[in-house]
């Protein structure tokens, strides 16, 4: 598999698994009916560093963006956010990409990352503590999720 950074024209291959993520409701906060076109203004704003995975046939099959999470003097905090198309899940493509964006991250200069609400159902809080993030904390009952109910939001954190 091949990761690199994203051109304006790989959006059309991401948008389909982007699309039914989201609208699965279960994994992000973004609204489950979110356009084409806000959703490449929130994945593909110039502020972010957007990466891309593609097998081994040329199918794009993941991306990822970076991205500072808070401004000025707290700039040197990241924030990363990790698409797999479901169809792929469960291969190591999440895993890989995640090791490349926290490199990317560091070679950047950014000293942490920060997940700002990672669904406390979600499989990948496995993943990503396995990285060597923490749950910092947990905002209760603050997600929807339409098979589990309203469960909790973690925030979590890694220094890098
Ligand atoms: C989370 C996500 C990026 C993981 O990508 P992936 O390619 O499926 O993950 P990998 O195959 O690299 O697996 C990584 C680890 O997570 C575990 N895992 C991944 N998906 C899982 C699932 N659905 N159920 C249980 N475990 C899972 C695997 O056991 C694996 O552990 P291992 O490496 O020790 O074997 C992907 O499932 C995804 O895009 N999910 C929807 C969006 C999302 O939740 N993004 C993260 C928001 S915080």
């Amino acid at each position: 598999m091949l990761i690199r950074e994203a051109v304006a024209q790989d959006w059309p291959r991401i948008w389909p698994f982007w699309h039914r993520i989201v609208a699965a409701a279960d994994t992000y906060t973004w609204d489950p009916d979110t356009s084409e076109e806000a959703a490449r203004a929130l994945w593909m704003a110039p502020a972010k560093r957007v990466y891309v995975v593609e097998d081994d046939t040329g199918a794009l099959v993941a991306s990822a963006y970076l991205t500072a999470n808070y401004g000025g003097p707290a700039a040197r905090i990241a924030n990363a956010g990790f698409m797999v198309d479901p169809d792929q899940g469960g291969r190591g493509i999440g895993r890989a990409l995640a090791e490349h964006v926290l490199d990317a991250a560091r070679a950047e200069g950014y000293r942490g990352m920060v997940f700002n609400a990672v669904v406390e159902t979600n499989p990948a809080v496995k993943l990503w503590t396995s990285f060597g993030f923490t749950i910092l904390g947990t905002v209760p009952d603050a997600y929807a999720h339409p098979r589990h109910g309203r469960v909790g939001l973690h925030i979590m954190y890694k220094t890098l």
